[in-house]
């Protein structure tokens, strides 16, 4: 008598690590600055995905497309920029073609923004302690007393030091450190579904910025938020991100889950951008400049923006349009013809 061989009927029904779902969807956008010069195409043809519940990273050189991407999606760029193709939907709904009044809802109420100068983004004439009973009280049925000691209890878990002394203080007279911390704050006490932060960590010394990292995982954490964290800094993406996009010229080059990227870097400027870190186990390696200069953004050619920097430019690379992202592995993404081979 022949045993019965195990069939898919028998094997037990393990449930599949659910997908995280995507709140925010940005498809082929474009936004362009029309100058004296030209049109400076700041954002040509981005497509990326922020997940619920998880840290996207967005990378890049410096004018790469970061932070007008951002503000696209906002809509918050200003003249003489306009976009002027794409979509980006929030849950289902295109941010772009929104009426004022939902636009308004949406950035009071699900979308934040943390800029790399926080301290911009007050008004210098408000003291700490109302702008964040301001935020408080617009998300919450609190009343000004109790805003007030949640706006301490939650300068006390970020761990700023005499948080009453802090909330009478000025925009201007915070440190850097202390106003990240301080946005940060009103983001958790707003608790938006989405917060995108630029640069927020780039003019922190590194054990603060480790701790302003921490911050903003535990409110991805313990609040679910999707965050997009805008950073030129690939150390900063190993730590804290859960995908990367890595952008050029204005569009994503690469976009895969934080392992795959460092593990198979298909692009040849994310391998680039990934030879210019500095490493523990290799302390004395210099860092690598990428060759040549950043693109001029005005009537870019057709091909590939990386082209004249790419070290494994072909003939393809020559003589075709640029290239569009592809997935080469699953959930991973790159816009080459001529990918970086990996062995395993
Ligand atoms: N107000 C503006 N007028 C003209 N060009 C602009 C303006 N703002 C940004 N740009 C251009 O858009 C490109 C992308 O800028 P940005 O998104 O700020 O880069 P990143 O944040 O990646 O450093 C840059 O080339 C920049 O010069
Ligand atoms: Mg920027």
């Amino acid at each position: 008598m022949t045993s019965k061989t195990p069939d898919s009927t028998d094997t037990p029904n393990i449930p599949e690590k659910p997908e995280k779902k995507v709140v925010l969807r940005v498809e082929n956008l474009h936004t362009s600055f029309f100058t004296r010069d030209g049109e400076v195409k700041a954002v040509n043809g981005v497509n990326l995905g922020l997940k619920e519940n998880s840290i996207l990273g967005v990378v890049g050189e410096s004018g790469s497309g970061k932070s007008v991407t951002a503000l696209s999606i906002l809509r918050l760029i200003p003249h003489p920029g306009r976009i002027t193709q794409g979509a980006v939907y929030f849950d289902d709904l295109n941010i772009l073609e929104m009426g004022g009044e939902n636009l308004r809802m949406m950035r009071g109420n699900d979308i934040a923004m943390i800029f790399q100068e926080p301290t911009t983004a007050l008004n210098p004439l408000i003291n700490i302690g109302t702008h964040m009973e301001e935020v408080i009280q617009a998300h919450s049925s609190m009343s000004k007393k109790e805003a007030r000691v949640r706006a301490m209890e939650l300068l006390t878990e970020l761990e700023l030091p005499s948080p009453a002394y802090i909330l009478k203080l000025h925009p201007f007279q915070l440190s850097g450190g202390q106003a990240q911390r301080v946005m940060i704050a009103m983001a958790v006490a707003w608790n938006p579904r989405v917060l995108i932060a630029d640069e927020i960590t780039s003019s922190l010394d590194v054990t603060l910025q480790a701790d302003v990292l921490d911050r903003l995982k535990r409110l991805q954490r313990e609040r679910h938020s999707a965050i997009m964290l805008i950073t030129h800094d690939m150390g900063v993406i190993a730590q804290v991100a859960e995908d990367v996009a890595v952008m050029y010229a204005g569009a994503v080059m690469e976009y895969a889950d934080t392992p795959s990227l460092f593990r198979h870097p298909y692009h040849p400027y994310t391998w680039a951008l990934l030879q210019s870190i500095p490493r523990l186990d290799e302390p004395m390696r210099t860092l690598q400049p990428i060759r040549g200069s950043s693109p001029n953004l005005i009537d870019p050619p057709d091909q590939c923006p990386y082209l004249p920097r790419c070290p494994k430019a072909s003939s393809e690379c020559r003589l075709s349009p640029k290239p569009l992202l592809r997935e080469i592995d699953p959930g991973h993404y790159v816009a080459c013809y001529n990918a970086i081979e990996h062995d395993d």
